[in-house]
């Protein structure tokens, strides 16, 4: 049976045989034999494997062994004699699956601009940076599931397809409903292709809040876990146009309620991630950013700050340093002043509630005061904002007249203000960017670089 790397580099005994397959990474040729390094993805390091001339067909075999390959070998772990592995993997045969000409394969060993390795987005999940990425990635979408399903929350499956704007942010893509190019169409169909989806406007989801709402009024607890999409024509190293979203929501629950599941909820997923994927996190704190398991461990071991937009903008009027953008009550926070309140002034995740009801969404719950909503922001030192949440507004009446001075059509809520109708309860939620999260773990700086296959403005390859 083919072993995985990691479990052989983690527990392998000397005097085990085994098979491993997977990718060349480096070839060493010496006089009577050469070294070939493997990497099959489940882990940072490959496994070093000695294959010696007497091994059968080896003058043949090792001229087609090149970076890049794809090979299998059986044998028999020895310790190591080399500095820095514990093990290495005596060959007894070697079969070459399918070479990769050294001439024009792309990967050579050496290091690579992530821009180079945008441009060969097939092949960069190859590289250690990318392969550790996706790996953390991969534990942190476990960690995410788990932490939601020991506290007996439904993951439910709201749609991609929608109808409505969960932000009123205007920030949605239109759902054409067939290829105009390969469908024959009517001029007027043409005309108006945005209502056709058999008739209706329709738009792929910015947020699974509303649906996971009406999960919640029946189940409590539930949270989703999908792509979302904004259309938002903004090139920055932390926007994507797809990206994926976690939305708890909880009945029953109020601002500070929801406030202490987020923070229970990170700490919960770095300590995972940490636990899971220690090579990786060590690699990233070496090569990628130097505070990478500092800030896990502050993480993990202290309170986030918490203070009120109110306070937020106080501490940014008083702050020596000078801002591209305005600090002033009834503005947003620009990242820059995200930034500066979790990096600079607190250092660690802060939480900011009770925003200007003018800049936030329709259905965050008003304040006593008319002026501010129950709304949160969780801000990262390094990227700025990585959750937004709320307490929502379960009051039938403020809610219909928020809608209304929001400028949106109290008929298409109809369904949403049912949910105040009928039994009604206070109730509260976030979303956190998965790929903000990923990118605050491993320290990397440019957002195309914690998804597979990004999808923002100018990079769309697949
Ligand atoms: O703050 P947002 O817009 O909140 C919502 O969508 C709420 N309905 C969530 C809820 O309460 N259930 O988005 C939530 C998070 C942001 O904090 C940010 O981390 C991420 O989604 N996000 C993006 N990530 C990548 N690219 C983009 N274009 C993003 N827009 C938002
Ligand atoms: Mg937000």
């Amino acid at each position: 049976m083919t072993r995985r790397i990691v479990d052989l580099l983690r527990h392998g005994q000397p005097a085990e045989t085994v098979t491993i397959k997977g990718w060349v990474r480096t070839k060493r040729e010496q006089k009577e034999f050469s070294f070939v390094e493997v990497n099959d993805g489940s882990s940072i390091a490959g496994l070093q494997a000695v294959v010696n001339q007497d091994v059968p067909g080896y003058a043949e075999t090792i001229k087609r062994v090149s970076t890049g390959a794809s090979i299998e070998i059986a044998g028999t772990l020895v310790e190591s004699p080399a500095k820095g592995q514990r093990i290495e993997l005596k060959a007894e045969s070697i079969v070459v699956y399918g070479e990769a000409d050294p001439e024009t394969y792309p990967l050579q060993k050496k290091r690579h601009s992530f821009e180079f390795l945008r441009e060969i987005g097939h092949l960069r999940s190859r590289t250690n940076t990318l392969s550790a990425v996706f790996r953390v990635r991969n534990a942190a979408s476990t960690a995410i599931h788990q932490f939601f399903q020991e506290r007996g929350f439904l993951w439910v499956h709201t749609p991609i397809i929608s109808a409505s704007d969960c932000e009123g942010a205007g920030e949605m893509f239109t759902v054409t409903g067939f290829d105009l190019n390969k469908v024959p169409v009517t001029a007027d169909q043409k005309a108006d292709f945005s209502k056709d989806f058999f008739g209706k406007h329709t738009y792929l989801t910015v947020s699974g809040q509303l649906e996971a709402e009406i999960m919640a009024m029946a189940f409590s607890n539930v949270y989703t876990f999908g792509p979302t999409f904004r259309a938002e024509n903004s090139n920055t190293s932390r926007h994507l146009a797809e990206f994926w979203m976690v939305e708890p929501e909880m009945a029953f629950c109020d601002l500070e309620g929801d406030m202490d599941l987020a923070e229970a909820f990170l700490k919960y997923i770095f300590k995972f991630v940490l636990e899971s994927c220690p090579e990786d996190m060590e690699f990233f704190n070496q090569r990628i950013d130097q505070s990478v398991l500092e800030t896990a461990d502050n993480i993990i071991n202290n309170e986030f700050a918490r203070v009120t937009y109110t306070e937020a903008i106080a501490l940014l009027e008083k702050s020596s340093k000078t801002f591209e953008y305005p600090v002033e009550w009834g503005l947003d926070l620009q990242s820059e002043h995200e930034r500066y309140l979790a990096e600079e002034h607190f250092k660690k995740l802060t939480i900011v509630t009770d925003y200007p009801a003018k800049i936030k969404a329709f259905y965050m719950r008003l304040n006593d005061n008319e002026n501010t909503v129950r709304a949160m922001d969780i801000l990262a030192p390094k990227i700025g904002e990585i959750i937004g949440g709320s307490q929502r507004e379960e009051r039938l009446d403020v809610l219909e007249r928020r809608i209304q001075a929001q400028g949106l059509d109290l008929a298409e809520y109809w369904w949403y203000l049912d949910l105040r109708r009928y039994g009604t309860v206070p109730h509260a939620g976030f979303g956190l960017g998965f790929e903000r999260l990923v990118q605050f773990m491993t320290g990397m700086s440019n957002i195309r670089d914690v998804i597979p296959f990004p999808r923002a403005p100018l990079d769309v390859e697949f």
